[in-house]
């Protein structure tokens, strides 16, 4: 497997959420009410499965060979965008994580918003994946020896498997921190 093998099967999971958030746009049209807990799991996937293990992999693994090797200018500029993006994504989730505390502490005006950031992700993402796997992926891969790729995937599976750890550490940490 080619390190962006995994790269594009967890692409297909983020679609899977991108979907529950469509579905959920239209729930909201019909009933005028969020369904929170969604909403609340939605924040936690993109931060912790999207940004963290997905762009994680990418900007650390990826990205960081790939700016070790002379891109051409096409290669160079689509990374700098995807980085752009990967920012954007996560302060659009971060706003989506505010308008829905202000929701659940009974601003109603705050629904405006959410629909909005819903909206805003489920453009997002689908067009980040489409650039990635039809116009960046494969071609990147060129710029890589068998072992390098070999050597990436490795830290792919590596980077995962850490993650857990981090996540749970880092709960426990901030409850810590708030004796
Ligand atoms: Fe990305
Ligand atoms: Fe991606």
């Amino acid at each position: 497997m080619m390190p962006i093998g995994p790269l594009m099967i967890e692409h297909r999971l983020i679609e899977r959420m991108v979907s529950l958030l469509n579905e959920e746009l239209h729930a909201i049209e019909k009933n005028n009410e969020v369904h929170l807990e969604l909403i609340d799991s939605a924040v936690d996937f993109f931060r912790t499965y999207a940004d963290r293990c997905h762009h994680g992999k990418e900007e650390d693994i990826l990205f960081r060979d790939l700016a070790e090797k002379k891109l051409s200018s096409e290669h160079k500029r689509i990374m700098d965008e995807l980085i752009q993006e990967h920012v954007f994504g996560r302060e659009t989730v971060g706003k989506l994580f505010s308008a829905k505390e202000r929701y659940g502490n009974g601003d109603k005006d705050a629904l405006k918003e959410i629909i909005g950031f819903l909206k805003e992700l489920a453009e997002f993402y689908p067009a980040h994946i489409e650039k990635e796997d039809k116009h960046f992926f494969m071609p990147c891969m060129e710029y890589f020896s068998k072992g390098e790729r070999d050597a990436m995937l490795q830290e792919c599976w590596e980077f995962d498997r850490k993650l857990i750890h981090e996540k749970y550490r880092l709960v426990v940490e901030r409850f810590e921190g708030r004796k």
